[in-house]
């Protein structure tokens, strides 16, 4: 039996098994001079080169984008390209590609726009570019896990099915099992949960009640929200993590968060470096962006202390821009206003260059479960705005008094029968705590440089857009 290895392993250790007969399998990424073949089988971003020897009766079947397993001889290649090669000595085509289909297919070597690429998303897995953004994705996901277990906290499955909007903005996606059509009055008394349920946006609610009796815990899931938002920065299903802590402070939090994410990004450079130069060389190629750039970013994350702001503080910041500038913005600078994209990125790109926390919000913009300061004007909120992104992280101390908790239910019109157990909770042993949501799309979108959250997520569900 000749011993299988991915093309990652062959390359990585092939200089010990010089002379030996292995067994590799994959796609086949060029074809030159009839003897050259380039195999790829994604684990990592290199190929490996195969030369063909015997087999002269397959080279028709040899097209790119077909399927091969190769049994070889491993030579130190004469080549500088690479350290060893492949002289086949059997070769087996699983399935060759047509040329004709090959040429209307994103595999067809040459450049095509990401737009192309989504649109044929199901073959996109075999390009160098999206087979590098994924590897970094499940780096990042096995990064936050490592983090998170390092740290004593409890990973927990929060449920997607809910009967409640937590943010309380935004439309929810419904579902039912009944058909519209017969029932036109919809008693929902019939359906399969005996209540309206949606997809939910958010597993907060649910992880501040494990938080309350686990200490700390995080749930990592997909989340869904119905918004008409049509940006580079929204889908409209995403995953999210979002660890909650008892005996936590805002404070507290905001140290967390600064010190997860130098973690996830300090871990990509660690473990990708590869697939990082690759993409850094693509964005040089197609943004003509400088050189190292990408890395340079990732590195800028890690070498100062994010700033950290009142949300009052950002508005003076602002005004006193604007007023000393001339700049304008589109909406105005008002005390109470929700910070647009425009202010989020002025102040990380243009006026501080560095990752900006911002807390303190005005409790008219926030949901109901953030903590009241003093003032009775601003709660206990925090949002991260990341380069290029803006927010990447949102969070707060959650309000832990039961009164003043049920209160702010009624300011904001959260029926408080369907969260009687949350409530419950904070009659039962109820303590400071806190937490946040990571965007995990928009991380990943961050590390690797893409302009569209779309390109960084296998199969991105967005409005007018379920395919796949
Ligand atoms: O700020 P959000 O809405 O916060 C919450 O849902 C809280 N319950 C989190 C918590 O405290 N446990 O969302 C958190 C993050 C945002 O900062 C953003 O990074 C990301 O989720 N996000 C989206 N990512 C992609 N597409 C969308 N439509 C997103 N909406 C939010
Ligand atoms: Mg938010």
């Amino acid at each position: 039996m000749v011993r299988k290895y991915s093309v990652k392993e062959l390359l990585n250790k092939g200089k010990f098994f010089i002379d030996k007969k292995v067994l590799v399998e994959g796609w086949i990424r060029s074809f030159r001079h009839s003897i050259f073949i380039t195999l790829n089988d994604g684990s990592t971003i290199r190929n490996i080169q195969i030369i063909l020897s015997n087999n002269k009766s397959i080279v028709k079947k040899i097209t790119i984008g077909s399927s091969i397993r190769v049994i070889g001889i491993v030579k130190k290649s004469i080549g500088t390209k690479q350290y060893i090669e492949l002289q086949s000595v059997d070769i087996t085509i699983y399935e060759s590609v047509d040329p004709k289909i090959l040429q209307k297919s994103i595999l067809q070597p040459k450049k095509h726009s990401f737009e192309k690429l989504r649109e044929q998303a199901h073959l996109r897995f075999r390009t160098n570019i999206f087979s590098c953004i994924m590897r970094i994705r499940h780096h990042i996901a096995f990064g936050i896990h490592k983090y998170f277990h390092k740290h004593g906290f409890f990973y927990i499955h929060t449920p997607i099915i809910t009967t409640l909007n937590c943010e309380g903005t935004g439309e929810m996606f419904h579902i039912t099992t009944m058909d519209f059509k017969k029932n036109k009055i919809i008693d929902y008394a019939k359906d399969f949960f005996k209540c309206k349920t949606y997809l939910s946006v958010s597993g907060q609610l649910e992880a501040e009640t494990a938080s309350l009796g686990l200490g700390k815990v995080y749930t990592f899931g997909p989340v869904f929200r119905a918004e008409n938002s049509n940006t580079s920065r929204h889908l409209s299903e995403f995953w999210m993590i979002e660890p909650e802590i008892a005996f936590y402070h805002l404070e507290e939090n905001i140290n967390l968060a600064e010190n997860f994410l130098k973690f996830i990004i300090k871990y990509i450079v660690d473990n990708s470096m590869e697939d990082l130069i690759f993409l850094n060389q693509c964005l040089e190629k197609w943004n003509q962006k400088k050189k190292n750039s990408l890395l340079e970013k990732l590195e800028l994350i890690l070498k100062y202390p994010f700033k950290k702001i009142s949300y009052t503080e950002a508005i003076r910041i602002l005004d006193q821009e604007e007023k000393k500038k001339n700049i304008r913005f589109l909406h105005p600078i008002i005390w109470g206003m929700d910070l647009q994209s425009e202010h989020e990125q002025y102040l990380v790109d243009k006026y501080f260059k560095i990752p900006v926390i911002i807390f303190d919000y005005p409790c008219s913009i926030k949901a109901f479960y953030m903590r009241m300061n003093h003032d009775g004007k601003t709660v206990r909120a925090m949002d991260i705005l990341f380069p290029e992104i803006g927010e990447i992280v949102g969070g707060s101390q959650r309000e832990e008094r039961y009164d003043i908790l049920l209160q702010r239910m009624k300011d904001t019109n959260t029926d408080k029968n369907k969260l009687w157990w949350y409530l419950d909770t904070r009659r039962f042993g109820s303590v400071p705590h806190s937490g946040f949501g990571l965007g995990f799309d928009r991380l990943v979108q961050f590390i690797t440089g893409m302009n569209n959250i779309r390109d960084v997520i296998p199969f991105p569900r967005v409005p007018n857009n379920a395919e796949f």
